[in-house]
């Protein structure tokens, strides 16, 4: 098991597929157990903190909502009332909370701030989004198309429009689990090479395949998944003009649909901006599971809590 997953959870690539696996697992079962009323109070006595320098609905209250189920305690940080906003560095910062709490999650701008918090901090750091990557979601995101496909390995995903941190991380989801992963978008809006290069090289163990196009109908040919996010993410908003005129013949809507297999599924993180990245007609049609998507953001991040917070940083 590699050290960044024995502490931290920064990004799907770093996690082994068998850790993947036992997540998937975890969450079913909590999901069961939260279902029935059965109590899993599986981190009682934690402390989880939350560090928001960008908002969130889901992710925050998921996580939240999640520690208090599991019988732990989840504390918010926002910016303001922290002395990181007075110019207290995160190294300080990392060091003191980890006296504190048992874990924490951030959301930031920089991928490199998350992970100057996992090198400094002793307890678990869990990427919340950065401007890189989103695991949580794409994590979540696997759980969701298990269970309404009934298996992950040999599906094709089709994400079509910018090549955001949600697409980075469905990349390394899918190159991970088997999936064929076709990307549509246009060029300057590409998901990151780097990224795109790791997965290929884990899609030769894994059987998957990682295809980067900028046609959008022909990534979405044949899709059992069809997935977009917002074509303005948190902190590019100076670029909507171009990005509303570069992006607009990626949107997915019922033509684009209809290239998809006949019983794909319509996946996207939210929030969403109706009329844009996604026809309002798409994101409330009968294909689109977002509303249960969302949900399972809440199993998936406390099968991660409780793989995570159980354990010391760094232990085995
Ligand atoms: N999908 C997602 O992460 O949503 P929030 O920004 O509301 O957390
Ligand atoms: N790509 C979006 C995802 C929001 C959950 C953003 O970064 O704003």
């Amino acid at each position: 098991r590699s050290a960044a997953y024995a502490g931290d959870l920064l990004d799907v690539a770093a996690i082994p597929r068998r850790q993947v696996e036992a997540l998937l697992r975890l969450a079913a079962s909590l999901k069961v157990k939260q279902r029935r009323g059965v109590p899993h109070r599986l981190l009682a006595g934690k402390t989880l903190g939350l560090l928001f320098q960008k908002p969130s609905t889901r992710t925050r209250v998921s996580f939240e909502a999640g520690m208090n189920q599991l019988g732990g305690h989840a504390l918010s940080l926002p910016m303001a009332d922290i002395q990181l906003s007075r110019g207290e560095t995160v190294a300080d910062t990392a060091r003191v909370l980890s006296r504190y709490l048992d874990g924490i999650v951030v959301r930031t701008y920089d991928h490199a701030t998350v992970e100057e918090w996992a090198r400094e901090a002793t307890m678990p750091v869990i990427n919340g989004l950065t401007d890189h990557s989103h695991p949580c979601q794409a994590l979540s995101d696997l759980l969701t198309i298990q269970e309404i496909k009934g298996r992950l390995k040999g599906l094709t995903i089709a994400y079509v429009g910018d090549g955001n941190n949600v697409a980075n991380s469905l990349i390394e989801a899918a190159a991970k689990m088997g999936m064929r992963m076709t990307v549509g978008c246009p060029v300057g809006y590409q998901p990151d090479q780097h990224v795109v290069d790791r997965a290929r090289a884990e899609a030769e163990t894994t059987g998957a395949e990682i295809e980067v196009m900028d046609n959008p109908q022909v990534a979405v040919k044949e899709a059992d998944v069809v997935y977009t996010d917002v074509w303005i993410s948190m902190g590019r908003e100076r670029e909507q003009a171009r990005r509303l005129k570069t992006l607009s013949p990626y949107q997915l809507n019922g033509r684009l649909l209809q290239k998809a297999k006949p019983d794909a599924i319509v996946m996207h993180c939210l929030p969403a901006h109706r009329g844009e990245e996604i026809t309002a007609e798409v994101l409330d049609g009968p294909q689109s599971v977002v509303i249960d998507q969302a949900e399972n953001r809440l199993h998936m991040q406390k099968a991660i809590l409780v793989q995570l917070l159980s354990n010391k940083k760094g232990g085995t």
